[in-house]
């Protein structure tokens, strides 16, 4: 019997993308997966049905029916999940702080879900992070919405009618999504400045051509490459030295986070409304909590003389390249956990032992094996 594997239609308000795009779907059947994909599921990444067909896929309207794999963007619905047999898997994204009530669907009724987002971040892994491919999407929208709504030139203009000024954009925050906005920013020509609490992004920054903003405070490394939180004190510091800066940018683009915690507020009103007349602030985190104070996620407000833009699943923004680049973090991962069987067929067969396999895992065989996941859920096992 060959495998199946299922694409299902995104249902979360908003979403463009879509697990599995055509041009992925011959990978996937020569590692011998029927792939069966919900009508209409690549419709927001301007994919049709037509062309999942034409690149060897099935179309139908439950294709997780007798499914060995389920594949999705976001989590699958609760109610598909309850359908689901036991033993089959799932590989989304699964922000297991925030959907606890789904986890434990997933452990009841015996499904084995992998979180894309906790792949872990070593080297081997990199072709199946979809944390860093969707950043480098959201990053480079900043940039691009962040000199669509200046209404004065990126660039340097030296004309014979006299010169413009490039345009000074400051980024806070350089990590993945961060140095891509930084690259797009000067691309378009301006003159950016940047910052990030990590040692390490200093030289990072400098690489891109920026200029990397020293304010001479503690460096704030945490576990795995990420930040730390900031205290309150290091905060309103930070705080009190960036202003100069915002005040002087004609654009900020925000993309600070720390994992697991709501966004580090960076910028107050009181900062947004020192800077100058026709000036943008982009923040990308605006949904998980905001780096500025006032941005509300899908919307443009005004603070001061800025016009605020907060970042609402920005990735789905560009549907296209962020579906193709998800997808292939998944049939990566899906490589990875299927082998080639001794009587010729393949089977899917996770190897717990594999440190991806084991690290992505959230559920399988009826229990939560993401322990923090399972103490926040389950409680502490009694001694
Ligand atoms: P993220 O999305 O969690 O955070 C974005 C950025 O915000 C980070 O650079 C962080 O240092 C910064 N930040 C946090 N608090 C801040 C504050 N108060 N002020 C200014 N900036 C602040 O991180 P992301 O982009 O997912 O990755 C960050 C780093 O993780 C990378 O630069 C790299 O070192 C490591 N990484 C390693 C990978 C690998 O080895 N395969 C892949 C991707 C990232």
């Amino acid at each position: 019997m060959s495998l199946r594997l299922a694409v299902v239609k995104e249902t979360r308000e908003g979403e463009t993308r879509v697990a599995i795009v055509p041009e992925l779907v011959g990978k996937l059947t020569g590692l011998g997966y029927d792939v069966v994909v919900e009508p209409g599921a690549g419709a927001g990444a301007l994919h049709d049905d037509e062309e999942y067909v034409a690149a060897g896929a099935q179309v139908a309207e439950t294709p997780w029916d007798g499914a060995d794999v389920v594949v999705s963007v976001n989590p699958v619905d609760a109610s598909v999940v309850r359908r689901l047999p036991v033993g089959t898997a799932t590989v989304s994204f699964l922000p297991v702080g925030a959907v606890p009530e789904l986890v434990a669907d997933l452990r009841d009724c015996g499904v084995t879900s992998f979180a894309m987002e906790l792949v872990p971040r070593i080297s081997r892994a990199q072709s199946m992070d979809a944390l860093s491919s969707q950043a480098l999407v959201a990053g480079y929208r900043c940039a691009v919405v962040a000199a669509g709504l200046l209404r004065r030139f990126f660039p340097l203009n030296m004309t014979s009618a006299g010169t413009v000024p490039p345009a000074e954009v400051v980024v806070l925050g350089a990590g993945v999504a961060g140095l891509q906005a930084i690259a797009t920013a000067k691309r378009l020509g301006a003159v950016v400045k940047a910052y990030d609490v990590r040692a390490a992004a200093a030289e990072e920054i400098r690489s891109m051509g920026a200029t990397a903003i020293d304010l001479e405070l503690e460096t704030l490394e945490g576990a795995g490459g990420y930040a730390r939180e900031m205290t309150e004190d290091r905060a309103a510091r930070q705080r009190e030295l960036l202003t100069p800066y915002i005040a002087a940018a004609d654009a900020l683009i925000t993309t600070a986070a720390v994992p697991g915690r709501r966004a580090p507020m960076l910028v107050t009103r009181e900062m947004v409304e020192q800077m100058g007349p026709g000036s943008v602030v982009v923040d990308l985190a605006a949904e998980s909590g905001g780096n500025v104070e006032g941005s509300v996620p899908g919307e443009v407000v005004r603070v001061g003389n800025a016009q605020v833009w907060g970042g609402a699943n920005v990735p789905a923004q560009m549907p296209g390249p962020a579906s193709r680049l998800y997808a292939q973090n998944v049939v990566n991962l899906v490589t990875l956990m299927t082998r080639a069987s001794d009587d010729g067929t393949a089977a899917f067969a996770p190897d717990f032992d594999d440190e991806i396999v084991a690290g992505a895992c959230v559920t399988h065989d009826g229990a939560i094996r993401h322990e923090p996941t399972r103490t926040a859920i389950e409680g502490e096992v009694p001694a």
